[in-house]
């Protein structure tokens, strides 16, 4: 696996490989790897000729100056673990990717509107201001993307379509630890019984599905979550799997999905969970 550090060094070798007729995938990531990470990379590894991640903690995605401060940074561990699942790493400096401060402004339409659209003015107008860029520069075939972030997919889909990329996005399944909460760099900043309390967001949204409809699912989530001290709930909002709108009933869409964002302590975690 090879490291790069510059812009023109991942153009030069980008476009050598798709020269070479080979098929690339890629995997964006913020580092502070996880298992969940890594299925992605495997994933990649396993679908195409050669395989690109990206490590980079992009600013311009953070709300919060504290989270981006608190953000864990730990390249050589990262570098690590990625071993040989993976030909080539970028991972550039804050200067290197953004000479000078971004100032696109886009409009994802209601997708973006909603859930952690509207929790965190801002942030996915970062997301898509560095995936377009990492997209536009690697051009690789597929793109990966776990689906803990699904409202992110449903942005990134947006944004590839409205920017004429051709990558496939794919989306790949949320990987949980042994007690069930979703892998995140974020859990790192758990203590260890807040880690384990936190196990307790999944398990109430797995016995959410036993209930016949929205109002009995959204009554039963919130009164669960409120009953554990350790848990301040930001929102939990049932919605259309594809347009990300609330709805009122199951009836009311094809697929339909939970999404709840939890604050255990002072660390924000996010997890979903399909009812059909
Ligand atoms: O999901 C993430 O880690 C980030 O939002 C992404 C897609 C790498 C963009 O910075």
């Amino acid at each position: 696996m090879q490291v790069i550090n510059t812009v023109k060094e991942l153009l030069a070798t980008a476009t050598k490989i798709k020269a070479e007729g080979k098929t690339v995938g890629m995997v964006p990531t913020m580092g502070a790897l996880h298992e969940g990470h890594l299925s992605l990379i495997r994933r990649a590894r396993k679908e195409n000729d050669a395989v690109f991640v990206s490590i980079f903690v992009n600013p311009v995605q953070f709300n919060n100056p504290d989270d981006l401060r608190k953000y864990p940074r730990t390249l050589e561990r990262d570098l690590e673990l990625i071993g040989e699942d993976a030909d080539y790493v970028f991972a550039p400096s804050v200067e290197e990717v953004f000479p000078v401060q971004p100032s696109e402004v886009y409009d994802f339409g209601p997708v973006e509107k909603v859930m952690e659209g509207a929790a965190r003015p801002g942030h996915f107008n970062g997301v898509g201001v560095i995936v377009r860029r990492l997209l536009e520069w690697v051009r690789p075939d597929k793109a990966y993307f776990g689906e803990k972030d699904y409202q992110q997919i449903a942005v990134i889909r947006e944004m590839v379509r409205q920017c004429n990329i051709q990558s496939e996005i794919v989306p790949c399944p949320i990987v949980r630890e042994p007690n069930g909460l979703a892998m995140s760099s974020r859990n790192r900043r758990l203590t260890p019984h807040e880690f384990e309390t936190a196990a307790n967001i999944h398990r109430i949204l797995e016995e959410s599905r036993q209930l016949p409809d929205v109002p009995q699912i959204q009554a039963f989530v919130e009164e669960r979550i409120a009953a554990i001290p350790e848990f301040r709930l930001e929102y939990f909002t049932i919605a259309d799997d594809s347009t990300l709108q609330t709805v009122q009933s199951l009836q009311d869409a094809a697929g339909v999905m939970g999404f709840i964002t939890v604050y255990v302590g002072e660390v924000r975690l996010i997890d979903n969970i399909r009812y059909k």
